[in-house]
């Protein structure tokens, strides 16, 4: 089937997105004298070959490729990449491409921006989190000192080409982790997307196209007119406040857990606690839930473990005099953002995720 892609010509980002966007992005690469790719390991095996092929009129000046994973998303890392651009001789005239997940479009945007003062770059994200979520909006950074995107800056790629044709590779666990935030999507800003779920898991969805699609509209929008997170861009963060403090209780056990599943219960958590203050006949908690259900097991946590996560959270950048500020959402479709949330509600919001109740 010869699908043709959306188009988004907005400044200062072109983004194409969908079925054939590989091709559509020729345009825009034929600018540059010169192009330097950077991969993971993993993407070098599995996406490489494919970008190659699908661009085999160019020729690339050079491929630099990083260890994966999220931690080799460092300075460290980082140093490598400048290295090996100097090596390369690359000038302020030449494009980085960013052929990866989150982890090699948030470090390359970050090379790029510095690297002589900056060098235009261009994302082509390889993972579904990648291509609804991290490529687009501009955030770009590295970890350190053990804290997520401690430092970094916000710049925009010229471009973001959007094409599924690499998800061919993508193993299950990620397929997973990316669809939390397409849920998250449906959850906070677009009732039609909820609909095209029809409450099904990762593993039944087939129209990925539309759905991709659709989510990744959904966070360009939202980056538009918010890029900095002053007021609407939050409302990206529903799910996350109680969702990074799972993540971070897995990081210190041996058993860590994907960003996704975090958010997944984080969620879960947040949408018990907005129909609390907004009412169980808007929110419509067991759709949600049943929602969620079905595509992530709970999380092995208990009762014990609720002050430690209540501390990861006051570490958290969104408390406001002491008290924790949380995006909910008021039905499915419409969120809310800067909801001062007490303490007790919060807990027994965990109490709800454990017990499906708060009584025992
Ligand atoms: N900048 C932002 O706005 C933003 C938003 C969300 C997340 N992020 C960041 O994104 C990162 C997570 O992104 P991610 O989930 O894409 O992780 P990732 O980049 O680590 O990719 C996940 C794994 O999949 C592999 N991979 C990538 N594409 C593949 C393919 N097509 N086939 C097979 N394997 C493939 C990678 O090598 C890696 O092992 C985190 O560092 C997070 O902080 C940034
Ligand atoms: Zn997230």
């Amino acid at each position: 089937m010869n699908s043709t892609p959306v188009i988004i010509d907005s400044k200062p980002v072109s983004f194409v997105i969908g079925e054939g966007a590989l091709k559509h992005s020729k345009r825009l690469l034929k600018k540059f004298p010169r192009m330097i790719v950077l991969v993971d390991d993993n993407v070098r095996k599995y996406c490489l070959p494919v970008f190659e092929e699908f661009l085999n009129e160019f020729e690339f000046s050079g491929v630099v490729e990083i260890r994966s994973g999220e931690g080799f998303k460092n300075i460290e890392q980082s140093i490598d990449i400048w290295q090996a651009l100097t090596d390369l001789k690359v000038d302020r005239d030449a494009l980085l491409v960013n052929l990866g997940g989150g982890v090699v479009s948030d470090i390359g945007g970050f090379v790029a921006a510095t690297y002589k003062r900056g060098i235009q770059f261009i994302n082509f994200p390889t993972t579904l989190l990648g291509m609804i979520d991290a490529a687009i909006g501009g955030k770009t950074g590295v970890d350190f000192s053990g804290f997520k995107n401690q430092v970094g800056l916000f710049t925009d790629p010229i471009a973001v080409i959007v094409d599924p044709v690499f998800l061919k590779t993508l193993e299950s666990v990620e397929w997973q982790s990316g669809y939390a935030e397409v849920i998250k999507y449906a959850l906070i800003m677009d009732r039609d997307l909820w609909r095209m779920l029809d409450g099904k898991s990762y593993k039944e969805v087939e129209e990925w196209n539309k759905i991709i699609i659709k989510a990744a509209k959904d966070k360009i929008d939202i980056v538009r007119y918010d890029t900095h997170e002053k007021g609407i861009r939050k409302n990206l963060n529903f799910g996350h406040t109680i969702g990074h403090a799972f993540e971070s209780f897995f990081l210190k056990t041996a058993t860590p857990i994907t960003h996704g599943k975090a958010v997944a219960a984080g969620m879960i958590c947040e949408s018990w606690i907005s129909s609390q203050l907004y009412g169980e006949d808007c929110v419509l908690l067991p759709e949600i839930e049943g929602m969620i259900d079905k595509s992530f097991d709970r999380l092995d946590i208990q009762e014990k473990h609720i002050p430690e996560f209540m501390e990861l959270m006051r570490h958290d950048k969104k408390v406001r005099e002491g008290k924790l500020q949380f995006s909910l959402i008021k039905k499915i479709g419409k969120a809310v953002h800067n909801i001062e949330v007490d303490n007790p509600m919060v807990i027994n919001s965990i109490k709800y995720y454990i017990h499906q109740s708060i009584s025992s």
